[in-house]
C-alpha cells in the first residue's frame, strides 16, 4: 500500500509510541478492507469510549496515554463521544429515579462521571456528547463530501446519506487521533450509487412504517446501496427511526431517498444512469411479519414502557410532554434523551411535566447499553425496532416479553398498564 513520508516516519515511531501504534492499527485495517492508502479527514470523528483501538493488539496503557496528553497531544478532527463511558453506561441525568441497581447508586454513578479515559479524552478535545445521535445534539456536523471517521452504526447512515458526508464505520481512537482512515468503500464516490431498489406497496409514511421499513429493508439489503422509492419525505424522527432500523435488520452503510437526500436529486441519479441490479417490492405481508418479529407477548399486562431509542430530539420531547400533561402513568417509564438536551427539557418545563406525570426523563445511554431492565420487569412496551432487537439479547435465559408499537400505543400502555397496540 501507498504511505506518505511523513506516515512512514509515523510508523518508524519518529511521533511517539502511540502514534506509531495507531499507524500501524490504520495499515493493518487497510490490508484487511484491500484499501490502497488513507485519506486524511476533514470532517468528524466518534468512538465508543474508553475503546482506544478497534482491535484488541493495539491498545495501550493508560499511563502512556496520560504521558501524551500532559504532552499537549489532541485529536485531529473534532471527535465525539457516542455512549455513556464503559464499562459503566450509565445515564448522565434520571439515575436517581430508574429503580436499577447499580444505576441509582450514587457512587456507581460518581465512578461512571470520573472515568479516567474520559477526563483524558477531553483534554484532547474530545466533545462528551454521549449519545447515540451525536449528529443531532453535537452542533457540528460534517458538510457535504467531507471524509469522517465514525462508529456508532445507526449513525453512519446519517452521515452517508442524510449528510452527504462519508464515512465507514471505523471511528476510533487511531482515526480521530491521527485524522486518517483507510479510503474504501463509503469514501469512494463510485460505491456510493444505489445498486438495489427497494419499492412498497404502501407509501411508507409513519413513524412506525419507516422503523418496520427501515428494519426489513436492512435485512434484504445484504451489501446493497438501496433506494426507497414510494414514501413520503421523511421528517428528522423518521430519518433516525429508518438509519438505527436499518443497522439492526442488517448492516447498510448508505441508502437514497430519491428526491430527499443529498446525492439523490432523482432516481436516475441515485442509480447513476444505471439499471439496478436487483429489485424488491415490499409487500404488506411482508411489513407484518417484520413487525411480528418485533413483537414478543403472550399477554396485556405491560410491567414497564422505554421510549427514547435513537434518544430523543427537541420536538419528540415536546410532543410528548404535551400528551403526559396533567395524567399519571401506572407503570414505569422511562424516556431517554442526549444528556445536552436534558437540560433544555428542564427549562421548557417538560423535566416538570414529566415527573408530575411519574415518567423518569433519563439521559445517555438506554435498556440496552445498560444490559437490562430493573428487577421484576417480564413485559415491556416500546416503540423502537432497535431496542426491541437488542434488549431481548440480554435476557437469554428468561426471554423478556416485548410489545411494540407506535408512540402513542406507549403512552397509552403507561398510562393504562395494558397494552392494546396493533398492525394498521
Ligand atoms: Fe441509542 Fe441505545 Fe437505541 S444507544 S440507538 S438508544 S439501542
Amino acid at each position: 500500500m501507498y504511505l506518505t513520508d511523513e506516515e512512514k516516519r509515523m510508523l518508524q515511531g519518529e511521533r511517539g509510541h502511540i502514534a506509531q501504534l495507531c499507524m500501524q492499527f490504520l495499515v493493518e485495517d487497510c490490508e484487511t478492507v484491500g484499501a490502497e492508502r488513507l485519506i486524511d479527514l476533514d470532517g468528524t470523528g466518534d468512538f465508543h469510549t474508553p475503546m482506544t483501538s478497534l482491535v484488541t493488539n493495539y491498545q495501550f496503557p493508560i499511563e502512556e496515554l496520560r504521558e501524551l496528553v500532559d504532552s499537549g497531544a489532541t485529536f485531529k478532527i473534532p471527535t465525539f463521544a457516542n455512549k455513556s463511558p464503559f464499562p459503566y453506561m450509565s445515564p448522565m441525568h434520571g439515575w436517581k429515579n430508574c429503580g436499577m441497581c447499580p444505576f441509582n447508586e450514587e457512587e456507581y454513578h460518581e465512578n461512571s462521571m470520573r472515568e479516567e479515559y474520559m477526563e483524558l479524552y477531553r483534554r484532547m478535545g474530545m466533545l462528551t456528547t454521549h449519545t447515540c445521535t451525536i449528529y443531532l445534539s453535537s452542533t457540528y456536523v460534517p458538510t457535504m463530501g467531507q471524509h469522517c471517521s465514525w462508529n456508532e452504526s445507526s449513525a453512519i447512515p446519517y452521515c452517508n446519506a442524510v449528510l452527504g458526508a462519508r464515512t465507514n464505520i471505523d471511528g476510533s481512537f487511531g482515526t480521530c487521533f491521527l485524522g486518517k482512515a483507510a479510503y474504501y468503500d463509503m469514501h469512494i464516490t463510485e460505491n456510493r450509487y444505489a445498486t438495489l431498489r427497494i419499492d412498497s406497496e404502501r407509501k411508507i409514511a409513519t413513524d412506525m412504517e419507516w422503523d418496520v421499513f427501515g428494519f426489513l429493508s436492512g435485512e434484504l439489503s445484504a451489501m446493497d446501496v438501496p433506494a426507497f422509492v414510494n414514501t413520503v419525505k421523511p421528517n428528522t424522527t423518521q430519518l433516525c427511526k429508518l438509519n438505527t432500523a436499518l443497522n439492526t435488520g442488517g448492516c447498510v452503510r448508505m441508502y437514497h431517498i430519491p428526491g430527499t437526500t443529498p446525492e439523490a436529486r432523482s432516481e436516475e441519479e441515485a442509480f447513476h444512469g444505471r439499471a439496478p441490479k436487483r429489485s424488491i417490492m415490499v409487500t404488506d405481508a411482508m411489513l407484518k411479519e417484520a413487525y411480528d418479529k418485533l413483537n414478543r407477548y403472550t399477554g396485556d399486562a405491560v410491567d414497564m414502557v422505554y421510549v427514547g431509542c435513537p434518544h430523543m430530539n427537541a420536538v419528540e420531547l415536546m410532543q410528548l410532554a404535551r400528551k403526559l400533561e396533567g395524567k399519571k402513568c401506572r407503570v414505569p417509564m422511562w424516556i431517554m434523551t442526549m444528556p445536552w438536551l436534558y437540560n433544555v427539557a428542564k427549562e421548557m418545563g417538560y423535566l416538570k411535566i414529566f415527573e408530575d406525570a411519574g415518567a423518569n426523563l433519563m439521559s445517555g445511554t438506554c435498556p440496552a447499553a445498560m444490559g437490562g431492565l430493573p428487577q421484576g420487569v417480564k413485559r415491556l412496551a416500546l416503540d423502537s425496532a432497535k431496542q426491541s432487537y437488542y434488549i431481548t439479547g440480554c435476557y437469554p435465559d428468561e426471554p423478556l416479553e416485548v410489545c411494540y408499537g407506535t408512540r402513542d400505543e406507549c403512552i397509552d400502555a403507561a398510562l393504562t398498564g395494558r397494552w392494546r397496540g396493533q398492525w394498521r
